[in-house]
């Protein structure tokens, strides 16, 4: 369940869209500056890639936080435990540390592929379960569906984004929140402010923004395929920004840029 309070797993380093040597070289970086949560899904199409890097990089397996994720088109009964079982021989590992639903369904009945995640989690096949692209409704009525803790929902979280909402919706059911998008795929970079903060803290731009997204108490998912990226993602937990700072940033929230919306996936909710 705090999973994603432990130092190392507040940081993930994220696969989509990665896909060979890129992905081989990017998650070998990754790991060699420190990070060992890693996030892949069954949609992203890398999990076998990702399975034979970490294998070939040898970390020990208890040392690594794997986050993988339930396709919807696997949400029918008869499809969703084998998917689990085809991820994991992927992945090359008995369970995942983290097993998510990608999105909700179509349809919104957030009911039975809960409860088949939960039994994912009863069978061994993952330590934690968890869901991703869920509104604040729904974070409450999963509460009420399943009894198994959610360690997370992972959601596009950065600071162009309002996401006030589902922060209150986090508080109330105590299911932690987990970004994605976190530098809003480089639109973040467009703003002056985060230079102007990381020069007064001898951090860069990139840095001040997931600073304050972990500052929120939003543990981060980030891809970079640079290695000064990687690691200045990666190297963000020995400074604190300051409240005003953390209000200048909020302030920027307003602008309600979203980048993943219907236009890009049919399984978007209507967003809180
Ligand atoms: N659950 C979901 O539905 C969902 C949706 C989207 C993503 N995700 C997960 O979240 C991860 C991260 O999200 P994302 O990749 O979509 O968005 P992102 O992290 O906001 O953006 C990644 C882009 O930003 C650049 N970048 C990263 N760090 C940077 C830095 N410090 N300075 C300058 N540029 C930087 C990278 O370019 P360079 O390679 O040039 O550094 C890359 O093109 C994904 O890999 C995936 O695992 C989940």
């Amino acid at each position: 369940m705090r999973i994603y309070f432990e130092k190392t797993h507040q940081r993930s380093f994220g696969t989509f869209p990665l896909k060979g040597e890129e992905l081989k070289q990017s998650l070998m970086h990754a790991i060699e500056t420190g990070y060992r949560s890693i996030d892949t899904a069954q949609m992203y199409g890398n999990e076998a890639e990702v399975g034979e890097t970490l294998q070939q990089i040898g970390i020990p397996r208890s040392e690594l936080c794997v986050t993988t994720k339930v396709h919807p088109d696997n949400f029918p009964e008869e499809h969703f435990l084998p998917s689990v079982e085809e991820s994991l021989e992927k992945l090359r590992t008995d369970y995942v540390d983290v097993l998510l639903l990608h999105w909700p369904p179509v349809g919104g009945d957030i009911a039975p592929s809960l409860k088949l995640l939960e039994k994912a989690h009863k069978q061994g096949y993952a330590r934690h379960i968890g869901v991703s692209n869920y509104t604040a409704q729904m974070m409450r009525d999963a509460k009420e569906i399943i009894d198994t803790p959610l360690s997370t929902n992972q959601v596009e979280f950065h600071p162009l984004l309002n996401q006030d909402v589902l922060h209150t919706a986090s508080l109330e059911t105590g299911i932690p929140l987990s970004s994605y998008c976190s530098v809003a795929r480089g639109e973040v970079f467009k703003y002056p402010l985060f230079a102007e903060i990381a020069e007064a803290y001898g951090k860069t731009p990139g840095q001040i923004v997931l600073r304050w997204i972990l500052q929120k108490g939003v543990s981060i998912n980030t891809m970079s395929t640079k290695p000064h990226n990687i690691s200045a993602n990666f190297d963000v937990m020995d400074f604190t920004l300051s409240n005003i700072d953390m209000a200048r940033i909020d302030a920027l929230t307003g602008t309600g840029f979203r980048i993943v919306d219907e236009s890009l996936v049919p399984w978007a909710p209507d967003w809180d």
